[in-house]
């Protein structure tokens, strides 16, 4: 259950608020009947719904035989096809006449600026695609991606798409050791980075971080470097042999470079996320499917138009950032804004500046940035036009009605309709939205599946249960866009999706239906946070505790937070140490280095011992309230008590 008291928030929510009939005319589906016309037409034949699909938006080097071939927990979609993601979101353009439309309008957080249209990124990508050839890199391979938010970070992506070589980006708020980890896990063969990038008017130094990495990750054999720092900081340290600049490279590259034809199942790319147990995994997704699956997403979901100027916040590292900032929207022929640093950087309104100046028409943040600006104050948005502005999304976390509210209100001007979109790095797109021209919205509420996806809210029996009532969110049929697997670990593949609930796919999530079929996600189900929008395993700060010296034991729970929506709180006991303050910030700072920035834990308790049931087990349950000041315990006072405490209340997990 969701520490966060979502439930309680949205439990009671009836508030509901129409299409605007001027925006459902021009909609893509404009209607609700339509809406539901479709979604029925796509549950009679699922995989005649998305064959037509795939055949009439994605160019086919090599017809596919059949649309799916399922065998349970494997799915093949567009069996014997062969098609080049790269070639749908650039030559695939060119030859729509479409190579004189930007691509890319991009700005850097001190303020430099660029823009890319079809034909010049497909220029770009062509010259990066035969640099990786170059370097050796060839179809299969995998090239780690540790970079900042800049027009190079798609072009890399979409330059190893183009020869079939397989991406791993790693959000670039990540510590070395996590960088390592992941080049381990993917056997990475390249690294490409940059030497800085901007944060906050900070320069944060990429390279070096690279640099200690790569002294742990020895299947790296060479590292492409971006000069983004210019001459601001000290110049980031080349070895010879191994470190190549970006632009040396660039400069003598042909910009030739056809797309290979690749199988619809070849791997597009690996992510990797927290999950419930040990190490992130690497999520994989592949070709075909996830190509049509966010193609059709971004269009529906963002009722695309030719002449919108479409903003999606979130970076590339994450999976929003691959979906809906690189691969939907290139491959529907979108122009995409891109910004490089903070909300808050040279102030608060740079956003709203930014939407004032590019003339935004579709923006897609996350609630944790909505609750900072609401924070941030009303002021800030008043000084600028966001008349531009026609649509609304947000992604990553349930958003609570009050924020949703001053979305509505204040950056959507009472007349856009605000998408809140339901989904996973593993599902690959949106899965639940509503349309925008079509569906009604309730704030709190993700509404309905899109079509051609099946939901289905399942008890600890398996069976569904009844309307408002709560269960585990499942998904009752293969989709597309849906991750195919684990990198390297089909076990783990199995257990953690298809074994709870047999025939389903388990999202992890808790939800529920109401009585109008809108569905209500309400937290996880397991020990995955989601802080600031970025998902985090406790497991995972908990290993990293432990492996600090002084540490015993250590177990993490997540807390309410006003603009994070979780904060991370963990409760230590030590070895032989005195618990003192220069610990507490030690210990912060040492999860900080193993995970990186976004695991550094907000609060650290010293405790005794930690309280734990008959068998053994860490209640948690007990810790969360105590982390969120429902149960009350000073720094000193031993946990053993409220074991006690906790079993009488029948508190056992
Ligand atoms: C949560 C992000 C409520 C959910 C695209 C899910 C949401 C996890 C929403 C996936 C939403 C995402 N309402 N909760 N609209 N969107 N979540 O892999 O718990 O970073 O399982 O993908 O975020 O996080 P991930």
């Amino acid at each position: 259950m969701a520490a966060t008291g979502q439930i309680d928030t949205v439990m009671h929510e009836s508030r509901q608020f129409p299409p605007p009939a001027d925006f459902s005319n021009r909609a893509r589906i404009k209607s609700l009947a339509e809406y539901e016309a479709m979604w029925n037409q796509a549950a009679a034949d699922l995989p005649k719904f998305w064959a037509d699909l795939a055949r009439d938006e994605l160019h086919w080097f090599k017809p596919f035989e059949k649309a799916l071939v399922w065998n349970e927990p494997y799915a093949q979609w567009f069996v014997g096809g062969q098609t080049n993601v790269s070639y749908n979101c650039l030559d695939a353009k060119l030859a729509e006449g479409h190579g004189d439309r930007l691509a890319f309008l991009w700005e850097g957080e001190p303020g430099d600026t660029r823009s890319l249209t079809y034909t010049e990124l497909h220029r770009e990508v062509c010259k990066f695609a035969n640099v990786l050839k170059k370097l050796g890199i060839a179809t299969g391979d995998r090239v780690s991606l540790y970079m900042p938010m800049t027009p190079e970070l798609a072009i890399a992506m979409l330059a190893c798409a183009r020869i079939g070589a397989i991406h791993s980006v790693i959000f670039a708020g990540f510590s070395a050791e996590a960088i390592a980890d992941r080049n381990h896990d993917s056997a990475a063969k390249l690294q490409i980075t940059a030497d800085y990038s901007w944060r906050r008017g900070k320069a944060l130094p990429l390279k070096a971080t690279v640099d200690e990495a790569l002294a742990k990750s020895p299947t790296v054999e060479k590292c492409i470097v971006l000069r983004r720092g210019g001459k601001t900081g000290p110049p980031a340290p080349m070895q010879a042999g191994r470190d190549f600049w970006w632009h040396e490279l660039m400069q003598d590259a042909s910009p030739e470079c056809s797309a290979v034809p690749l199988d619809s199942e070849s791997t597009l790319y690996i992510l990797y996320t927290s999950g419930s147990t040990g190490k992130p995994k690497g999520i994989k997704h592949t070709t075909a499917g996830y190509n049509l699956f966010s193609k059709k997403t971004f269009q529906w979901v963002f009722d695309h138009r030719d002449d919108d100027v479409y903003w999606c916040t979130a970076d590339i590292g994450w999976v929003t950032g691959h979906t809906y900032v690189v691969y939907g929207p290139l491959s529907s022929g979108a122009t995409v804004l891109m910004y490089e640093g903070a909300p808050n950087f040279p102030d608060e309104s740079r956003f709203w500046q930014l939407i004032e100046k590019y003339k935004v028409t579709v923006f897609y943040t996350a609630p944790t940035a909505i609750r900072a600006f609401i924070k941030w104050g009303d002021q800030h948005v008043k000084k600028h036009d966001l008349s531009s502005l026609r649509l609304l999304g947000t992604v990553g976390e349930g958003i609570n009605p009050e924020a949703w509210m001053w979305y509505h209100r204040v950056i959507g001007g009472e007349r856009c309709p605000i998408v809140d979109t339901w989904w996973q790095t593993e599902t690959g797109g949106i899965m639940m939205s509503p349309l925008p021209g079509a569906i009604a919205t309730k704030p709190g509420s993700c509404t309905k599946p899109l079509p051609g996806i099946v939901p289905s809210i399942v008890g600890e029996d398996g069976k569904p249960v009844g309307v408002n009532q709560g269960g585990m969110l499942t998904i009752a049929h293969p989709w597309p866009g849906m991750l195919r697997g684990v990198w390297g670990d089909n076990a783990r593949y199995k257990e953690i999706y298809w074994s709870k609930v047999p025939g389903k796919y388990l999202a992890g999530d808790n939800a529920r239906c109401d009585e109008d079929g809108y569905y209500w996600i309400m937290g996880r189900i397991d020990d995955v946070l989601k802080v600031s929008g970025h998902r985090l395993s406790t497991i995972e700060i908990e290993s990293a505790l432990v492996s600090h010296p002084a540490v015993a034991e250590a177990a993490a729970v997540g807390r309410p937070d006003e603009i994070k929506g979780e904060a991370v709180a963990v409760f230590v006991t030590l070895k032989n140490v005195e618990p003192t303050e220069a610990l507490r910030n030690e210990l912060k700072l040492h999860v900080r280095k193993e995970i990186g920035a976004v695991g550094q834990p907000d609060d650290v308790r010293f405790a005794a011992a930690l309280p734990k049931t008959r068998s053994g087990k860490i209640m948690r349950r007990l810790l969360r309230d105590i982390a969120a000041g429902k149960e009350t315990v000073g720094d000193t006072t031993t946990l053993e008590d409220y074991t006690v405490l906790a079993t009488l209340r029948g508190d056992e997990e």
